[in-house]
């Protein structure tokens, strides 16, 4: 399998962990690409007419997208029971959390592509301070249900895990420890030290 991959991409970080926790990381080669929402590069838009991070070749069904289809297609690969699980309450809140925090995601990342691509005197403050409030609004949800979200790797606890690093990554002057105690014991205790985090760590 071919993975169209950028370090910094958040998505591209939720896939590798997931490969990684799954064990089947090693089958999937690498293909580095620079890309933005401005420019696409070219071998990833055949691949992904929308020209997004992160696209999987397969190599039986052709190319996936986006990050939780590609996530979804790695935990059946490797036959896990637990990465999302098949039926029941569980399947349904493990992809709840995982478009809770794929939207926190999307929207620090609008925020990031605002800041470091347009023009300042283009730039909107209403506009940032709309994709932030999303972003507090969702730490505040995490922090009530902190207790609950477990130690297991899941499609959902990974992609909050990537959501916090991100945060860390580009938003580090904000905190979002401050204020989320309950979620960042939860992120302390099983993801800050955490191999496939530090095997994923963001570059640039
Ligand atoms: C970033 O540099 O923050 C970034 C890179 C790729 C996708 C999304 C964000």
């Amino acid at each position: 399998m071919k993975l169209f991959y950028a370090s910094a991409s958040p998505f591209v970080r939720k896939v590798l962990i997931v490969a990684l926790e799954l064990g089947i990381n090693d089958r999937i080669q690498r293909i580095d690409v620079a890309t933005t929402p401005i420019q696409s590069n070219p071998d990833l838009a055949a691949a992904n007419p929308l020209g997004k991070l992160p696209a999987l070749v397969t190599d039986d069904i052709g190319a996936l997208y986006d990050s939780a289809v590609i996530c979804e297609y790695l935990a059946a690969e490797a036959g896990s029971a637990t990465m999302l699980p098949a039926d029941g309450p569980e399947r349904w809140s493990t992809l709840r959390l995982q478009a809770l925090a794929d939207g926190l995601l999307d929207a620090a990342v609008l925020r990031r592509y605002e800041k470091a691509m347009r023009p300042t005197e283009k730039q909107s403050a209403d506009w940032d301070e709309g994709q932030r409030q999303k972003v507090v609004r969702t730490l505040d949800a995490l922090e009530v249900e902190a207790d609950a979200l477990g130690g297991e790797p899941t499609l959902g606890t990974i992609a909050v895990a990537c959501g916090l690093g991100y945060l860390d990554f580009r938003f580090a002057h904000e905190d979002w420890r401050e204020g989320h105690p309950k979620l960042t014991a939860w992120f302390n205790e099983n993801w800050a030290n955490r191999p496939s985090m530090a095997d994923t760590a963001p570059q640039g």
